[in-house]
């Protein structure tokens, strides 16, 4: 049918920056990329809507105290800032800094050292984690089988075969509908000149310039090539970071490029959200310490060096990591607590 394929693509390509895609549930903003939806867990209103229930249901963890949504909250962008750790089942505490979410269907590789493939794998592994929800999968298949849940499951799956594998399925496709793509950058990028300031345009200047390399690293939609580096924060790493998946020397102290969308609202930064200087609880300091080059180790990316940036250029890239806040995020009522 290459006459349907053609309106398809004509829709698609149209100029008209919100038109919506056609052939995507649900209505992306044209100028994303198509969410890849992994084979297997096709995407629909209901699976969507069981996911979105068991995202913020708490009766999912042992002690029924702890959703994804407590250390991922939609009003922090889906960060537990300002938490630098985050505190699961009965207190315990994890040792890194908890992610956004936003966008994260995008992500090629999950978790800080990339340790889980799929947003499913990495779903299932927060859920099982003894620091994080530790699940009880016997009464939360009770709890799927009840009233509170059967209509809801068979909805989405077409029968009342409750899995595990199945509810990590739906929480993942409801994360996949979360996307970040209004901040003034990028209405400034569809067209909207005015949508940055002077300042911030210098510094998406410097942010793109071979003068930082910021967006080597932190590059396309999302600004992050989903590779690990080493961006010198420690003389000695506690947490080895992608070492830990790989035993590889090289890997020692390296970190997946984290996403700078909604960067101003999820303070602490960094994996641990700390380095040797300290917490690291600005933006400011952020870039202090890649204009200072960072603490010296084996490992530590070349491009990571001293950058010589004067006070007025440092506060044009903050006011530009700044610009990248998309506050529908937030309140978007399609990702709030049912
Ligand atoms: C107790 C707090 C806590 C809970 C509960 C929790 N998470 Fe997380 N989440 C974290 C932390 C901390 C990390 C980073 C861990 C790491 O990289 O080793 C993380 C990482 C992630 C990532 C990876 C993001 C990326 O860019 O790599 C996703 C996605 C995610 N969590 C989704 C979920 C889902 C879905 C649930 C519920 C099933 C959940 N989380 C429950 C704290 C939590
Ligand atoms: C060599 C690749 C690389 C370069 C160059 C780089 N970054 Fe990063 N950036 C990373 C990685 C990797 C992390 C996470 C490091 C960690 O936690 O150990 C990070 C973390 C950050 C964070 C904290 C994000 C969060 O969620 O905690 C900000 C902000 C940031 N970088 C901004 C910048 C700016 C601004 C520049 C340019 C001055 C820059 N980066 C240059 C790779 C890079």
């Amino acid at each position: 049918m290459p006459s349907i394929a053609l309106i398809l693509i004509v829709v698609g390509c149209a100029e008209d920056p919100v038109q919506p895609l056609v052939d995507q549930f649900p209505v992306m903003p044209a100028h994303l990329p198509t969410m890849p939806y992994p084979v297997g867990n096709t995407i629909t209103p209901a699976k969507v809507d069981l996911g979105r229930h068991l995202y913020f249901d708490q009766r999912l963890s042992s002690e029924g105290t702890i959703a994804c949504a407590s250390c991922h909250r939609p009003e922090k962008s889906f960060s537990d800032a300002p938490n630098q750790v985050s505190m699961g089942v009965l207190g315990a505490r994890g040792q890194r800094n908890a992610p956004m979410i936003v966008n994260a269907g995008y992500r090629k590789v999950m978790f800080w050292d990339g340790r889980a493939g799929t947003l499913e794998e990495q779903a299932m592994g927060a859920f099982l984690n003894s620091t994080e929800m530790d699940a009880d999968t016997i009464a939360v298949a009770a709890l799927l089988r009840s009233d509170a849940y059967r209509s809801k499951w068979l909805d989405a799956f077409g029968d009342t075969l409750v899995s595990m594998t199945r509810a990590m399925q739906a929480i993942a496709t409801f994360e996949r509908t979360i996307v970040s793509a209004n901040s003034r950058y990028d209405r400034f990028n569809r067209g909207e000149t005015q949508a940055l300031s002077e300042q911030e345009r210098q510094g998406m200047q410097l942010f793109f310039s071979s003068r930082t390399m910021c967006s080597s690293c932190h590059g396309g939609n999302d600004f992050t090539d989903d590779q690990y580096h080493n961006v010198g924060l420690f003389h000695h790493y506690f947490d080895r970071g992608r070492y830990n998946v790989t035993k590889d020397p090289l890997d020692e102290g390296k970190f997946k490029t984290p996403t700078l969308r909604n960067i101003a609202l999820s303070s602490p930064y960094m994996a641990t959200g700390d380095s040797e200087k300290g917490l690291m609880l600005t933006l400011e300091q952020v870039v202090d310490h890649y204009n200072d080059g960072g603490t010296p180790f084996p490992n530590k990316d070349p491009r990571v060096k001293k950058l010589g940036l004067k006070d007025p250029e440092k506060a044009a890239l903050v006011a530009f990591m700044k610009a990248l806040t998309d506050s529908s995020v937030l309140t978007n009522p399609a990702w709030q607590k049912p």
